[in-house]
C-alpha cells in the first residue's frame, strides 16, 4: 500500500476494512439504494464512502456480484444528475490520461490493483506531484479538484467501484494529452471512446482473438 508524496487531503485512501462475515452477499441495486440513502445524509462524502468501503471490504463477493472483468468498459449502477456510479473495467496495463473530474469522487478496488499518479495546476500547465496504489477493498477519496491520471499495473482485469457527486456523462470537464500535456474537452463520451479504443487495441494485438 505505498504512498508516495502522501497526499492527504487531495486523495486521501483508506486502508481496506476487515472483511464483516456477517455481511450479505454483494447486490447491486441494495448497493445503488444505499449509496442513494447515505447521499442524503448531512455529511454525504464519508456517509457513501462507508457504504463502499464496507462493500469492497469484501471484495470477492463484489467481484461474484458484478461478474468478473473481461474487456474495457463502464458498467453503471447508476447515472443521475447528482450521482453517478459505474464498474470501471480496466484491461491489464491500461493507461488513462490526465483528467479531472469537476465533482467529488470515490474508488473501490474490488480486483486487481489500480495505481493513481496525481496532477496540479502551476502556470497555465500540469505537474505531477503524487502518487497512490490502491489495492482490492482500499477505498480513495477525490475532492472535486484532484486532476489524476490512472494505470492498471498487472498483467490481469481490474475493477474498482467508482461513485461521483453528479453527473458524470453529462459534465464538461478536461483531460490532458499524455505526451504534450495539453488541455482538451472531456466527458462521458470521450472516456467511453478510450475504453472503446482499448479493446479495440486489444483485439487487434491478439490478431482479433479476445484475450484477458
Ligand atoms: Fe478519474
Amino acid at each position: 500500500m505505498a504512498t508516495i508524496n502522501s497526499t492527504p487531503v487531495l486523495a486521501a485512501k483508506t486502508k481496506a476494512l476487515r472483511r464483516n462475515t456477517s455481511q450479505p452477499p454483494f447486490d447491486r441495486n441494495r448497493f445503488v439504494e444505499d449509496c442513494i440513502a447515505a447521499h442524503h445524509e448531512t455529511d454525504s462524502i464519508p456517509a457513501v464512502r462507508d457504504v463502499l468501503a464496507r462493500a469492497v471490504a469484501d471484495h470477492q463477493s463484489v467481484l461474484a456480484g458484478l461478474g468478473e472483468p473481461s474487456a474495457a468498459g463502464l458498467d453503471v449502477l447508476l447515472s443521475s444528475p447528482t450521482l453517478t456510479i459505474f464498474a470501471a473495467q480496466w484491461t491489464p496495463q491500461m493507461n488513462l490520461l490526465p483528467h479531472d473530474h469537476a465533482m467529488w469522487a470515490l474508488i473501490g478496488i474490488y480486483t486487481g490493483r489500480e495505481d493513481n499518479i496525481f496532477w496540479r495546476r502551476q502556470n497555465g500547465e500540469i505537474e505531477a506531484y503524487g502518487a497512490n496504489c490502491l489495492f482490492e477493498g482500499d477505498v480513495a477519496t477525490l475532492p472535486a479538484e484532484v486532476i489524476h491520471s490512472v494505470t492498471n499495473p498487472l498483467l490481469r482485469f481490474t475493477g474498482g467501484i467508482h461513485i461521483y457527486g453528479g453527473d458524470f456523462f453529462d459534465t464538461a470537464r478536461t483531460q490532458w494529452d499524455p505526451e504534450t500535456l495539453i488541455a482538451e474537452p472531456s466527458d462521458g463520451d470521450s472516456i467511453r471512446d478510450m475504453f472503446a479504443r482499448e479493446n479495440a487495441r486489444r483485439k487487434l494485438a491478439s490478431g482479433g482473438r479476445s484475450t484477458q
